[in-house]
């Protein structure tokens, strides 16, 4: 597709991406909040309708009485609202923006054959696409044979870590460092979102369908709702971790990149955990200290040598900067090819950029996967021309 098309389909779908992301995580993080406060009822009116908890709160406003029933009211209303689309539709605008940023440029964005040499990007593609829907055959599973047994919660939870960490190696291994992340994470959130497709929405289903014709809800779906919905909610953060990785080259290039991500996820899992303790009114601080703990050592182990910043070279001259640029830039930002509208071919074109090429090379997103090769000492010489050039 046209490059100029492709930019503004990568546009509209990663705009429509956050909406629905933020709609769906929004509502999911409200209701855990929600039914982590609900309060016994006091009153006598209350109990004998079946509510099982209620909630006063205040936004906006306006005052708000929630109020959940166990396992459902007597009479069902007519309008029942129901949360599914901003589930569906993160996915759908997701899987889109996967085909069109990595799909569709395998070539550059998936495939990297320092990494694993994939004999055509068909078979990268077809790859990626296994690797995706697998995750969610395993990890459905691992739910179905141990969910329901005596500490199911605690062998599920132990299994689906297990599983995360070796499809987090695995990635890193086949694919590009950056694509590798966010198909783990994608990975996640193609879980997340078929437990609300194929397991919470079925099951809600069942005991609507039960209850318009007056029999009793098998108490089952609820429950398997529960736990499912309780899977999201740890992988929430991760999954978000996963989909900015994207920015930091430093990260995801990592020698050890897969052991970066899954540290950084469980982080993510950890501090989810203090918030959800904080729910019921208990300050467990232990969580921060643990996700705050790896972040920092990963911080720590990732720390280079020697900080682009502090790299007190005294500037290359414009030619050496040419030489370096023409070696290592041009084959993607030349009169012809303009990758993200960047021309790099004259000293003006140079000038112009300086401020964007000098976070992009500095940060190590450029080159992309380092395909040109460009040497530590390249970067740096690069780095403090295009400083200078950056402050004039
Ligand atoms: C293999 C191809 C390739 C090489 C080599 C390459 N780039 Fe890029 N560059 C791209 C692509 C593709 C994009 C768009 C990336 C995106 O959208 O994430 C891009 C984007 C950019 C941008 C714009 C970033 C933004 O988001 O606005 C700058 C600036 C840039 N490159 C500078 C450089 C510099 C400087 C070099 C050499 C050190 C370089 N590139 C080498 C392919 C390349």
């Amino acid at each position: 597709m046209d490059a100029y098309l492709l930019d503004w389909a990568n546009l509209l779908l990663r705009w429509l991406h956050l909406i629905t992301g933020i709609a769906w995580i929004g509502a999911s993080f409200y209701f855990v909040w929600l039914d982590n406060h609900l309060v016994k009822p006091t009153a006598d009116e209350l109990r004998a309708k079946g509510v099982n908890g209620e909630l006063w709160a205040v936004h906006g406003g306006g005052f708000y009485n929630a109020q959940k029933y166990m396992v459902a009211p007597k009479a069902l209303p007519e309008g029942l609202h129901w949360f599914y689309w901003e589930s569906y539709w993160t996915w759908i605008s997701g899987f889109a923006l996967f085909v069109v940023l990595y799909l569709a440029q395998a070539e550059t964005m998936l495939i990297d054959p320092k990494v694993y040499a994939w004999g055509s990007s068909w078979a990268a593609i077809v790859a990626a696409l296994v690797y995706l829907a697998a995750g969610w055959v395993v990890y459905d599973v691992i739910c179905r044979v141990f969910g329901q047994r005596a500490q199911g919660d605690l062998i599920v939870g132990g299994l689906v870590f297990v599983y995360v960490i070796v499809a987090a190696w695995i990635a890193c291994q086949l694919f590009v460092g950056r694509a590798a992340f966010l198909l783990t994470g994608a990975m996640l959130a193609t879980i997340m979102s078929a437990n609300v497709l194929m397991v919470i929405i079925p099951g809600q289903r069942r005991t609507v369908a039960a209850l318009r014709s007056g029999v009793a809800p098998d108490p089952i779906h609820p429950k398997r709702a529960k736990q499912r919905s309780v899977h999201n909610t740890y992988f929430t953060l991760p999954v978000l971790f996963a989909m900015i990785s994207n920015h930091y080259a430093s990260a995801y290039n990592a020698p050890s990149n897969w052991l970066v991500l899954v540290a950084i996820m469980l982080a993510g899992a950890l501090i989810r955990q203090f918030f959800i303790a904080r729910h019921f009114g208990r300050t467990e601080w232990r969580w921060w200290l643990l996700g705050g703990g790896l972040i920092i050592a990963v911080a720590v182990a990732l720390a280079p040598d020697r900080p682009m910043s502090q790299a007190s070279l005294t500037p290359p001259t414009l030619a050496e900067a040419q030489a370096i640029v023409e070696a290592r830039c041009l084959a993607c930002h030349n009169a012809q090819v303009q990758s993200k509208n960047v021309a790099l071919h004259t000293p003006e074109l140079l000038e112009q950029h300086a401020r964007g090429a000098l976070q992009q090379v500095s940060s190590r997103l450029m080159p992309i996967n380092n395909s040109t090769g460009m040497t530590e000492d390249e970067r740096a010489r690069l780095v403090a021309w295009l400083r200078r050039a950056a402050q004039r």
